[in-house]
């Protein structure tokens, strides 16, 4: 809470409202669900912070680590709440809203301080959250050997005549079974659905010949896992080995370019450049990666617009695709953590093309 208090100085905010969010859990061990009564933390530089709660809300976050660390104030039903967080707030200046706070509350905020600007929360959050520390690392890590585990037991399964929707409902059940306490996606996208890199498992029945893009994730300790292969049901069609290889080795160099003091722009741009020189350039639709933690997407984006410098104990996927539109998909992804002589990867599930039955 003193480095938030800290980063919303150096930003030049005169305070950070932070609502509901992965912030809120990230700063404060509080996880109250968002909802129209406001909940609001507010950090003030060089003051204590505290905690706007609806008084139905009190005893939930008295329960919290929060509550026990923290300043907390109520608001009761029938009182303006904007009024309540008003009494909390410096005169004027420029303050951050979380990303992730209803527009309801931020006008609410706004109209308490017409002549205030407002801006994301991120420019503060997003700096402090991106770098994580040895515990945060072991939860990614831990949610990592989840997903490792699940995808090799589900590669055990024949697949072959399963709906997508059958393999989907598997799969979270082998992440449950590797350690998740929630399972948040998981994308089963078989033969020309593989082009769609955000397929909702549907009643597609997989069959002989058709590669699969498997892509899912859950949480453990909170934190997120996320994990992409392309596999194989029987012979693979004309083409796929080649564009499979194509992205493999994207993979894998954009891997090898990672270390701190490198941008996320220049990791996209080496993931790219491979599948361009193979001619595929317009098929890669995507960015390469997105930064993991409690939140499945969040910063540093491997992207071309990220200019940032990586730095050590950053976590974030890497995850080149190839979309050949009514025919078939490919991705490959894995999570990795930047280390002082560059970056480890924290899936370990095999890379080589797999042929099941
Ligand atoms: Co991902």
């Amino acid at each position: 809470m003193v480095l938030a208090q800290e980063a919303t100085e150096a930003e030049g905010l005169s305070a950070l409202l932070v609502a509901p969010s992965a912030d809120l859990v990230w700063l404060a061990g509080y996880e109250p669900p968002p909802l129209e009564r406001l909940t609001c933390l507010v950090v003030r530089p060089g003051r204590d912070p505290v905690l706007l709660v609806p008084e139905l809300e009190r005893p939930r976050a008295a329960d919290s680590p929060v509550g026990k660390r923290m300043e907390t104030t109520v608001w009761r039903d029938g009182e303006d709440p904007y009024e309540a967080l008003a009494r909390l707030l410096p005169g004027e200046g420029r303050f951050g809203a979380s990303d992730q706070m209803w527009a309801v509350h931020l006008l609410g905020a706004q109209r308490m301080r017409p002549h205030a600007e407002f801006v994301p929360a991120s420019a503060v959050m997003a700096r402090l959250r991106s770098v994580k520390d040895p515990s945060e690392l072991e939860l990614l890590s831990r949610a990592a050997r989840g997903a490792d585990e699940a995808f090799r037991k589900l590669v055990d399964t024949r697949l072959e005549g399963l709906r997508e929707e059958e393999v989907a409902v598997l799969l979270g059940s082998l992440l449950r079974e590797t350690g998740h306490e929630e399972v948040s996606f998981t994308v089963v996208a078989s033969g020309p659905n593989g082009a769609s890199p955000h397929h909702e498992p549907g009643g597609r029945a997989i069959r002989a010949g058709d590669p699969v893009v498997l892509d899912f994730g859950g949480r453990v300790g909170r934190y997120c896992s996320d994990i992409s292969r392309t596999v194989c049901v029987g012979h693979a069609p004309k083409g796929f080995e080649e564009v499979y290889d194509v992205v493999r080795e994207a993979q894998e160099e954009a891997f090898r370019a990672v270390r701190p003091g490198v941008t996320g722009r220049e990791v996209d741009a080496v993931a790219r450049e491979v599948i361009e020189r193979a001619g595929y350039g317009e098929r890669f639709i995507h960015r390469t990666g997105h930064g993991i933690g409690l939140e499945a997407h969040e910063s540093p984006y491997i992207s071309p617009e990220n200019e940032e410098p990586l730095r050590a104990g950053m976590c974030f996927s890497i995850e080149p695709g190839i979309y050949m539109e009514g025919r078939f998909g490919v991705r490959i992804e894995d999570i990795v953590a930047v280390i002082e002589t560059g970056a480890n990867r924290l899936n370990r599930a095999d890379r080589d093309l797999l042929t099941i039955a």
